[in-house]
């Protein structure tokens, strides 16, 4: 198995003042972890976090960015902003994205080629809903994700890509996907990945989960065979809750 990447998603959370003083709290609590930590903060938060998690093992993410490098597209946030400030990661269709702000499988393929191309590593957010799991559409709704997310990424390019499986019953509802449904769907992802990339490519590739992840449950979740990680909402806003889930596993 591999070493797991945890991604804190902080969403539209922490004044300046409440950023510092959590990531001050987690630098000691996470500092010995083999795994891969991540805190993907608001874009006002970015040049803090970088700054104050320099010489550490935590590294710094956004939760969107455009697929533009410059232009009037007031608001938004170039991938090459992100890099200049320092930022390695980048959440890309979290679903609330695709519900709230019209994000869809064609544009976050052109944000995930854009922030790859500016050297950026995207978190590929892909989950179904209630109503698609419960009419049997699961399956058929991670495929299209997939295939129509990912339509013109190359297996090189998908080196430098996280996946985000999320149930978005699962987000922010306390209601977390079993183990075994979050390995199954999970491993259903991979194998469509495979089929489309080939066997060692889908087995290197890191599929997280997330949804409801925390300090109670992550250790369990992070045992199964296909989960790679962690994305985390709620719990990431308390340093130790998110540290709990970093430490939760260990190789
Ligand atoms: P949650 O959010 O952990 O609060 O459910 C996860 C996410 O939306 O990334």
């Amino acid at each position: 198995m591999k070493n797991k990447i945890i991604a804190g998603n902080w969403k539209m959370n922490k004044l300046q003042s409440e950023a510092k003083q959590l990531i001050e709290e987690l630098k000691p609590l996470v500092k010995d972890t083999e795994n891969t930590v991540v805190i993907c903060v608001p874009y006002t938060d970015l040049a803090l976090a970088v700054e104050m998690t320099k010489g550490t093992n935590i590294h710094v993410g956004a939760q969107n960015c455009h697929w533009k490098e410059s232009g009037a597209f007031t608001a938004e946030i170039a991938p090459s902003m992100l890099v200049e400030a320092g930022v390695e990661y980048v959440i890309i269709g979290h679903s609330e994205r695709r519900t709230y702000f019209g994000e869809t499988d064609a544009t976050v393929l052109q944000r995930t080629t854009a922030a790859l191309n500016a050297g950026l590593k995207p978190i590929v957010c892909i989950g179904e809903t209630l109503e698609e799991r419960n009419s049997g559409r699961m399956e058929e709704v991670l495929e299209r994700q997939i295939l129509k997310g990912f339509e013109t990424i190359t297996a090189e390019q998908l080196k430098n890509i996280v996946i985000a499986y999320e149930p978005v019953w699962a987000i922010g509802t306390g209601v977390t996907a079993t183990d075994e449904q979050a390995q199954d769907a999970i491993a259903f992802c991979r194998s469509v990945f495979a089929k489309k990339y080939g066997k060692e490519s889908a087995d290197e590739l890191y599929i997280q989960y997330g949804g409801s992840m925390n300090d109670a449950n992550a250790k369990a979740l992070l045992s199964m065979p296909d989960i790679d990680g962690g994305l985390i909402g709620g719990a990431s806003l308390v340093a130790k809750k998110f540290a709990d889930v970093v430490n939760a596993y260990k190789k």
